[in-house]
This record gives structure tokens, C-alpha cells and sequence, in this order.
């Protein structure tokens, strides 16, 4: 019998066929208990001989299963760790990783000098009503200074803002008559058409410090430790006098070229000058309208392209780079600091 068996768990190589195997000889109705069954015709000494027997039998046999069962389940094992084998020698996949965008860039270096300097970051909704982004500035309904800020209207009184200075009113009217010291990055829309140097959608970052004693040199010193920043230590401004409805005095700010350093050339038109944003005092009346008594409280407020200065920092020639998601102009962007 033990032979048998022995030769019969040679062939198996499952568990399923291990158990049935297994209940054949061992289980209740096996081929083990079999043998005891006319136990009881038999004489006390003939039992205690089958007894005895029948008990070294089944040990050989549990012993024989046991084996074999630890066979199947090393076989198993083995099978599995053969299957699941990691070869730490093959190469890794390769993930892209995105870059940021040079708007962007722009946007957090602008952020970072200003927050160095004490300013707060601002934020407004970019669809905004008529007063806030019109009215509230100086620039009431028919005023000629709107045809350069002529925009998408929703309806006469709610439209996509063509400037970042409505958060500006806002900012006044919730800080009630207070100092502020903020700038405010955002999207702008205008109705301009879309050429190398305009887009209908484009961004500003517009700054605002009211306080006692502010003055224009305040504004000066806050715009020249920008030009350096964003374009180089060596930079000087310049203002010259312009108008904007919601400053007075206004000025426009150039940048020495930091191409040629100042001595001329195609980037500076041969003037050693970049025109780069507009700023001012902020107008008395608009103070005003804003709960603020000029005064007590008065200050400046600048307005920079963010596009127009990422665009001579890097020397991007057609705005619509920024838009395209071109892969080859982005990736440029990998090191931009
Ligand atoms: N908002 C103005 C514009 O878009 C720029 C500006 C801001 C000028 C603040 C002066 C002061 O043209």
C-alpha cells in the first residue's frame, strides 16, 4: 500500500489533485478506516495487532503527504518568485516633466521682489462692472480715454476688465481710508486685434501704495529696484511725463536697453530707451470716489505689462508664443530664472 502510494504522488503536481488524493486514503470513508471495518468480528489480540498496524500505516502515509505537500508548495514558491523576478538593472521609464510657463515665471519674480519689499498680493474677478473698472477710475461713460481700453461687454454695466486697476477700487473701498501696499497680477481683455505685440487677452500687474508723505520718488525708487530685478543690475529708468485718467501727474517709465546697455539698438529703436509701463500719483478725485480723504492719504499706482516685460527679458519677439503651447518655445523655459 505504501509503495502505491508512494508512486502515486509521483504524478501529482497540483494541490487539487494533492486533496483528493489525500481524502482517498485518510479521509473518513479512505482506504485507512477501510481496513478497520470488521474490527469487530475480530479477537482482542487479533484488534490490538490490526490496531497497531492500521496506526503505523497512517503515520507512513500522513508522513508521505505532509512531504509531498511541502514539495507542491515550494514548487509554488518558487514559481511565483520566478514570475515576479525584478530586474533592477533595466532602465527607468522617462517622465517629461512640465516647465513653467515664462508668464508665469515672470508673474512669481514680480511676486517675490514685491513681497520682499512689503507688498501684499491682490486679486480680483476678471469679469467686472463698468464702475469699478471704469467709472470709479476717473474715465466716466463717454470719456475719450475709454476707446483705448474698448472691451468685451456681457452688458453695458458687466464686462471683462481691460486693465487690472479695478482691484485697485476694490482694495481702497475694503480697506476703508487704511495705508495699503499691494500689487495685483491678473488677466486683461481688450478688443485689440491680435498682431505680434497685442493679444485680445493678455496680463498686468498693477501696483498701489497709499499712505502718508507717499510721494513720487517712493514710486521711483519702487520701479528701479524692479528694472534691476527683472532686467539686470546695471538698469536706470527714466519717467516722462503722460497722461492716464486715474493718476496726476502720470508718467511713463523707460528702462535703459539692456541689450546694448544704453547705447543703441534695434531692440531700443537707436534710443537707448524701452518704454515698459505707466504710473502716476493716484488721482485726487479718485481717491475720492474710493473713501479717501487726499489730504490725509495719498500715493502712487503703476501698471506693468507682463507680457511686454517677459518679452524683452527674454527677447521673444511675437506675443503669441505665449498662447500657441508650442513645445519648442516652451521648453526654452526649462532654466529661465
Ligand atoms: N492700467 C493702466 C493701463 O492699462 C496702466 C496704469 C496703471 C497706469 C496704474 C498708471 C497707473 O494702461
Amino acid at each position: 500500500m505504501i509503495n502505491e502510494l508512494e508512486e502515486k504522488l509521483k504524478l501529482i503536481d497540483n494541490l487539487n489533485d494533492f486533496n483528493q488524493l489525500k481524502v482517498t486514503y485518510l479521509g473518513k470513508k479512505g482506504l485507512i478506516n477501510a481496513k478497520m471495518a470488521n474490527m469487530k468480528n475480530l479477537s482482542p489480540e487479533e484488534k490490538k495487532a490490526l490496531g497497531q498496524e492500521v496506526n503505523i500505516l497512517k503515520k507512513e502515509c500522513e508522513e508521505l503527504f505532509n512531504a509531498k505537500e511541502k514539495e507542491i508548495h515550494n514548487a509554488l514558491v518558487a514559481k511565483q518568485i520566478a514570475s515576479e523576478k525584478i530586474d533592477v538593472t533595466m532602465p527607468g521609464y522617462n517622465f517629461n516633466l512640465g516647465t513653467i510657463h515664462p508668464l508665469n515665471q515672470t508673474i512669481i519674480d514680480l511676486e517675490n521682489l514685491f513681497i520682499g519689499l512689503g507688498y501684499e498680493v491682490a486679486e480680483g474677478p476678471e469679469i467686472e462692472t463698468d464702475e469699478y473698472c471704469f467709472e470709479k477710475l476717473n474715465l466716466p461713460k463717454g470719456h475719450p480715454a475709454r476707446d483705448m481700453q474698448d472691451t468685451f461687454y456681457i452688458n453695458p454695466e458687466i464686462l471683462l476688465r481691460s486693465q487690472t486697476s479695478p482691484v485697485q477700487v476694490r482694495t481702497m473701498l475694503a480697506k476703508k481710508g487704511k495705508p495699503i501696499q499691494i500689487i495685483c497680477p491678473g488677466k486683461t481683455y481688450r478688443r485689440d486685434a491680435d498682431d505680434a505685440t497685442h493679444s485680445h487677452q493678455f496680463m498686468q500687474c498693477e501696483g498701489l501704495v497709499l499712505g502718508k508723505n507717499i510721494t513720487l520718488a517712493d514710486l521711483k525708487g519702487a520701479l528701479l529696484v524692479m528694472a534691476k530685478k527683472m532686467l539686470g543690475d546695471d538698469r536706470k529708468i527714466r519717467l516722462r511725463p503722460s497722461y492716464f485718467p486715474f493718476t496726476e501727474p502720470s508718467v511713463e517709465v523707460d528702462v535703459s536697453c539692456h541689450k546694448c546697455g544704453g547705447k543703441g539698438c534695434s531692440m531700443c529703436k537707436n534710443t537707448g530707451w524701452i518704454e515698459v509701463l505707466g504710473a502716476g500719483m493716484v488721482n485726487h478725485h479718485v481717491l475720492e470716489m474710493c473713501g479717501y480723504d487726499p489730504n490725509e492719504i495719498q500715493g502712487f499706482a503703476f501698471g506693468i505689462g507682463i507680457e511686454r516685460i517677459t518679452m524683452l527679458k527674454y527677447g521673444i519677439e511675437d506675443i503669441r508664443n505665449f498662447y500657441t503651447n508650442d513645445l519648442r518655445f516652451l521648453k526654452q523655459f526649462k532654466e529661465a530664472k
